[in-house]
């Protein structure tokens, strides 16, 4: 007889439809809790890992080209923790090498490789003349050329306002960062500077040359290839082997 009386109090939700919806939403409530309260709790969602600084003013304008010729149509910077992928391009994508990215460059679609580990797989010279004319390079690419990048002289007036923009969604630009945003950038593309050396230290393990081989001016290319060159190439992978992750 307990049977008979417990499906008779359900009967309550089965007739009333209110009732049944405050009921769905009381215990939807509960699982919604269970599942966000704890990520509060969190100190941070991102592991902490070395090497990962912030875009130097140099690689951050190449990057605002980057997103301006629309290159993440095509290319994603996201390599999952699958076998093909990793055997492909190297070592998954690791949460911390992303988060001084705004945008954010993932993605699944791709029509021509991730280019999360391009950094120090070709020469200056192979981007240049890929950027130039793909199909120089690469017979039968579908990759759009973009001559203009190398003709353009890089304009940089606005690249410590840049800076400020990252430092105010979350990027750590010091004051000082931003104040020799410009110079910063002349040195990484010039590298004839008296303060070379402090650049070195607020952006360690920076690649400076003449990224285009037009050593009289800083073109767009220099920014891009500049960009380029630097993905993937600030974590010591040696630190992070972890295959057990990879499916
Ligand atoms: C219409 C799609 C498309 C667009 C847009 C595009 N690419 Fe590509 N890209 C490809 C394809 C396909 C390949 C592979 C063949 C090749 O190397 O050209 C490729 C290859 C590359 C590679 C060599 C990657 C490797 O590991 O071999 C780089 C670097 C690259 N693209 C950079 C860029 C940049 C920078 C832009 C924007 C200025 C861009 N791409 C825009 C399709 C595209």
């Amino acid at each position: 007889m307990i049977t008979m009386s417990l499906w008779s109090k359900h009967a309550i939700f089965e007739k009333n439809s209110i009732v049944l919806v405050l009921g769905v939403m009381i215990v939807i409530s509960i699982g919604g809790l269970v599942e966000i309260v704890p990520l509060f709790y969190l100190k941070n969602t991102i592991e902490k890992v070395e090497g990962v600084r912030p875009y130097s003013p140099l690689e951050l304008a190449g990057r605002n080209i980057y997103v301006r010729e629309g290159c993440y149509n095509c290319h994603s910077q996201m390599i999952r923790p699958l076998r093909d992928e990793v055997e492909r391009y190297g070592h998954y994508s690791l949460a911390a090498e992303s988060m001084y990215d705004r945008p954010f460059q993932w993605g699944s679609k791709r029509t021509g490789p991730d280019l999360a580990r391009v950094g120090g797989k070709y020469s200056d010279e192979w981007h240049r003349d890929h950027l130039n004319s793909p199909t120089s390079v690469v017979p039968g690419t579908v990759m759009p050329a973009y001559p203009w990048l190398a003709r353009n002289e890089l304009d940089a007036t606005h690249i410590a306002e840049d800076l400020k923009v990252q430092a105010a969604l979350g990027v750590p630009y010091s004051k000082q960062m931003i104040e020799s945003a410009s110079t910063d950038l002349r040195i990484q593309a010039t590298q004839d500077h008296p303060d070379s050396e402090e650049f070195a230290k607020r952006y360690p393990k920076a690649q400076a040359r003449d990224f285009d081989g037009d050593a009289r001016r800083i073109t767009e290319a220099d920014a891009l290839i500049a960009y380029l060159q630097m993905l993937g190439t600030q974590v010591d992978f040696k630190l992070y082997d972890n295959k057990a992750n990879i499916r």
